[in-house]
């Protein structure tokens, strides 16, 4: 079903490109993260074995589903929805995991049990030594696949370069199951420009972590102009952003942004970068995998981040590992943290490593991933320091729980349920409001 127009780039990009002339970024402050609390509505259940593992053989982390290009679930021909995951082997150190990551894939005809599909791109075709987060859709049977090509392709050493790349294929799916195939070469798609999103290089005079990753694909309903988001840092040579007065001078460090960038041609290859849609200056490095959702014309903004990348400083204390939210009244409105601080769902207190990567979908359920489990309060530093053995042992490396969140008309948000393990729903977004005057522009 077409439920609205589609974007045309030639026609439809100056018009796209005019709604974000003179926008400035929503700000995340450091006033709004003092207020972050962990409270039962967004704490979730204590994990701990036996829980069910998606894979034998491999760890798996960061998870996306396949979607349709309005970013409800896609189900196959044959029935299959599928789950796209970051993996790597069992024998590699979970800390480790990162500099080997491949994306993976499982598919399912219930969104309960999944059978693993292997590695996405045939070996070799992807660019960067390693891939991290991104998102894929399909239309008719091409799959645009987005994701973060991090280091250089053949580099001996890892490295920490980040940018944004589309492989393009096609999907075969039956009643036996899927495969993706075709892939025509793989495109680097977005790089920072150092004015609005931060380079590598920039970054190398300070600061804990760099990030222009984790592309997530974006049709706003009430244009019908396409996006990517992603996870960025401001731009400029990092250490030399003013917080004021009052504010710990390291704090400087801490320039985690959202970023966007619109597309220019209908092959899905280039795309303008934009102001960033929320900046984090002076309160918090990392804005991971950033999604939106729409819902009853409201834009929940959400993102993924780390008690250790809060900027120092910050009365009581920085928040935790969490998933984090903001709403807005439209894309380019002011985004205010949900529930004051922002806080939106975080693992218990006494286990505040046990899950991360937290991915909400259109129905609002969560998607997220067993990480360091059952530590009885041994920090994430310490883990690292223990033998290999230990650090297996306390790694799940395969899906949490599913949550189910509800989210109150006053900006508050609730854990109301926990589903199974791994369990993806057909999350259908809501049938988007056209908005009239563009649908009458348009000829189809
Ligand atoms: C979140 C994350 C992503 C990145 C990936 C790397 O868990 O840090 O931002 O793409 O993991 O493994």
């Amino acid at each position: 079903i077409r439920n609205f127009c589609g974007y045309d780039p030639e026609r439809d990009f100056e018009r796209c490109l005019r709604a974000h002339e003179d926008a400035v970024p929503s700000n995340w402050t450091r006033a709004q993260a003092e207020r972050i609390r962990i409270t039962p509505d967004n704490v979730t259940t204590e994990i701990n074995e036996p829980f069910p593992r998606i894979s034998p053989d491999l760890w798996i982390w960061d998870m996306w589903p396949l979607t349709e290009k309005d970013g409800s679930t896609a189900v196959l021909p044959g029935g299959w929805r599928v789950l796209f995951a970051l993996t790597a082997p069992k024998s590699v150190l979970p800390g480790k995991r990162h500099d080997v990551a491949r994306i993976g894939y499982f598919y399912s005809k219930n969104g309960n049990d999944w059978i693993q599909g292997g590695t996405v791109f045939p070996e070799g075709d992807a660019l960067g030594s390693r891939q991290w987060a991104g998102s894929a859709f399909v239309e008719d049977d091409t799959i645009n696949f987005f994701y973060t090509a991090t280091g250089r392709r053949g580099e001996s050493q890892v490295t920490y370069e980040q940018r944004i790349a589309l492989a393009r294929g096609r999907v075969i799916s039956d009643l036996n199951g899927v495969l993706f195939d075709d892939w025509a070469p793989h495109q680097v798609i977005l790089e920072p420009d150092g004015v609005l999103y931060q380079t590598l290089e920039q970054s190398l005079s300070g600061g804990i972590i760099y990030a222009f990753r984790d592309p997530f694909f974006f049709k706003d309903p009430a244009s019908g102009c396409e996006y990517l988001l992603f996870e960025g840092n401001i731009g400029g040579v990092a250490g030399e952003f003013d917080c004021g007065p009052g504010v710990p001078p390291e704090a400087r460090f801490y320039t985690g942004n959202i970023g966007i960038a619109l597309l220019r041609n209908e092959d899905f290859t280039e795309w303008e970068l934009l102001p960033a849609l929320l900046q984090a200056p002076c309160t918090n490095q990392q804005t991971e995998r950033p999604h939106l959702i729409v819902n009853g014309g409201r834009y929940y903004l959400f993102t993924d981040s780390h008690q250790f990348t809060f900027a120092p400083g910050l009365v009581p204390g920085p928040g935790p590992d969490g998933l984090y939210g903001f709403v807005a009244g439209s894309l380019r409105g002011n985004y205010t943290p949900l529930n004051g601080g922002g806080l939106v769902v975080t693992n218990a207190p006494q286990e505040p490593f046990q899950a991360y990567s937290w991915l909400v979908l259109p129905d609002f359920t969560v998607l997220s991933f067993i990480d360091n489990f059952n530590l009885q309060g041994i920090s994430i530093e310490e883990v690292g320091l223990l033998p290999d053995e230990f650090q297996f042992a306390h790694f799940g490396g395969t899906l949490a729980p599913t949550l189910q969140l509800k989210i109150f008309p006053n900006n508050t948000t609730k854990i109301v349920n926990e589903l199974g393990y791994g369990v993806l729903t057909l999350s259908q977004t809501e049938s988007p409001k056209c908005n009239q005057q563009f649908c009458n522009e348009c000829d189809d």
